[in-house]
């Protein structure tokens, strides 16, 4: 579907994404595989240009990620950046060293403005540095375009062989000219045509879709969150009542979301089956207190409700799934822990007989994602959402599950919800949960015994690590007097000041 690709190749890096989105921003399709995956897999993938990361290792390691070597001798040109920038040096024969002091975050350069990648910008730059090891000597027929105080190489080109390297970070924002040295490396350098748009993405996925499954039937599994809301309506422009959507209810929803859902889609074509399996769920869930079971218990329960469904309507030809693009990037260092089971809405049910998966969104980043959705019609309130995890308010009730927990807590996280977005306060994700300790309190004359709210508010990039968000007194003051006022059975509201990590940003 794409005519031209770039190929970010991973070195453990933590902006591959970052960088992969900027290709796409100029209007480039690229995709992130691993750096030791060899050059013959990728030259099938026919890019126009490489751009190497960056990445925590030293080349000199044993155990540091490399390329194969003829990735710099194919002809397809290569930006390496930051540990990519070295690893090409080291790789053709130049010499990195490490230096005494490491140079981190925003730092003065000195561009050589007659080169490929800094012609007609600025001489002197604000650039982000982040780097121990450096680039000593450039490899022969290298020259130098870049310096800071700290670093004699801050980047270089050898144009003869289409090789660029630079040691910041062209891919963050506090690099002045990032974006358009990133832009002249696909344009002036690759030649880029910049035939990746948005625009004609939603009809050409329509007419795919249709290829792929005729005039059978398709099931999906809808949670309301973002991805497969966005993969249900572009399914449904395309394939209209053949597509059927099942939301099951688990019992677990944010107030009013189920109705929120019905709303999103009533002038849609698509048939909208919503099950309200809470009995099923809450009894399972019953005396249940460890979060892994909990997580384990809903995961399966889901798959079971949906292909109960999936089997009383007949069943379907096709699966599909809101999968996004992050969700199947292999990584070039994988040896992440588990911290808690994840459970998301269309892991592949049991054995139901489908002929194939339909995942229309499989090469979208998340904020392309939430465009698709805008141009589809999809309410802000949908498209927008702040992350919501599959498993609900159940992780977010520390301890037994109740119904009458449930809707306490439901009431407090939405007056806390209402109450932030008013304020214009700013947080990646925002909820309450509720504790399982209950104390004291007194209300007009009379003694309480009730739960204590915690309200949960972080800022984060990327939800592996994150803060938690500064929010005013002002704000939290009068969330805790609606909270305590209008929810009977809270008597205490407590602000979580713990950041990720050592904190999760969910409770359970
Ligand atoms: P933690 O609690 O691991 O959360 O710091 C990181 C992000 O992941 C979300 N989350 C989930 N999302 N299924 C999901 O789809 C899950 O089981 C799940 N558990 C956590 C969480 O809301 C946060 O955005």
């Amino acid at each position: 579907m794409h005519n031209q690709t770039v190929v970010v190749l991973d070195f453990g890096g933590q902006y591959k994404e970052l960088i992969a989105r900027r290709v796409r921003e100029c209007g480039v399709y690229s995709v992130i595989k691993p750096g030791d995956t060899p050059v013959e897999e990728l030259l099938k993938l026919n890019p126009i240009g490489f751009i190497t990361t960056g990445g925590p290792a030293s080349v000199y390691e044993e155990t540091s990620p490399h390329c194969s070597p003829e990735l710099f001798t194919c002809g397809v040109p290569v930006l390496g950046i930051c540990y990519g920038m070295q690893l090409m040096t080291w790789t053709l024969g130049g010499k990195v060293s490490s230096a005494s002091v490491s140079e981190y975050g925003p730092t003065a350069a000195a561009f050589e403005t007659d080169a490929v990648l800094f012609d007609g910008l600025d001489t002197l730059q604000t650039v982000l540095m982040s780097h121990t090891d450096f680039v000593s000597e450039p490899p022969a027929g290298f020259r130098i375009t870049a310096r800071t105080a700290d670093c004699p190489v801050a980047a270089i080109e050898c144009p003869d062989k289409k090789l660029y390297g630079v040691q910041f970070h062209p891919e963050v924002v506090h690099t002045k000219d990032g974006t358009k040295i990133i832009r002249k490396f696909l344009y002036d350098v690759c030649g880029a045509a910049g035939d990746y748009t948005m625009d004609d993405y939603i009809e050409r996925t329509v007419k795919s879709i249709r290829e792929q499954v005729g005039d059978s039937k398709v099931i999906l599994g809808l949670s309301g969150g973002v991805d497969s809301s966005v993969a249900a309506a572009l399914i449904s422009k395309a394939i209209g009542e053949n597509l059927t959507c099942i939301f099951v209810d688990h019992g677990f929803m944010r107030k009013n979301e189920a109705l929120e859902v019905k709303n999103a889609f009533r002038d849609m074509p698509l048939k909208l089956i919503q099950l309200d399996e809470s009995e099923r769920f809450l009894s399972a869930l019953k005396g249940v207190t460890d979060p892994e079971t909990k997580r384990k218990t809903i995961g399966r329960l889901f798959i079971d409700s949906f292909c109960d469904e999936a089997e009383r309507i007949g069943g379907a030809d096709f699966l599909a799934q809101g999968t996004i693009y992050p969700d199947i990037i292999e990584s070039g260092n994988s040896k992440a822990a588990t911290i808690k089971s994840h459970h998301n809405v269309g892991g592949l049910p049991r054995d139901i007989g489908f002929k194939g998966l339909v995942e229309p969104l499989r090469g979208l980043f998340k904020d392309e994602v939430r465009k698709v959705g805008t141009m589809l019609g999809l309410p802000s309130y949908l498209v927008n959402r702040q992350p919501f995890p599959g498993p609900g308010l159940a992780i977010r009730v520390i301890g037994e599950l109740t119904r009458e927990k449930l809707d306490l807590l439901r009431d407090a996280d939405l007056i806390f919800r209402e109450e932030l977005e008013n304020s214009g306060e700013q947080a990646s994700q925002y909820f309450a949960a509720l504790t399982n300790m209950r104390s004291v309190g007194v209300m007009g004359d009379g003694r309480t015994y009730d739960y204590a709210v915690v309200l949960r508010a972080v800022v984060t990039g990327d939800f592996m690590t994150a803060e938690y968000a500064r929010l005013s007194h002002e704000l939290l003051s009068k969330v805790s007097k609606r909270i305590t006022n209008e929810v009977k059975g809270i008597n205490r509201v407590l602000f979580d000041i713990t950041d990720k990590p050592p904190a999760t940003i969910e409770l359970e």
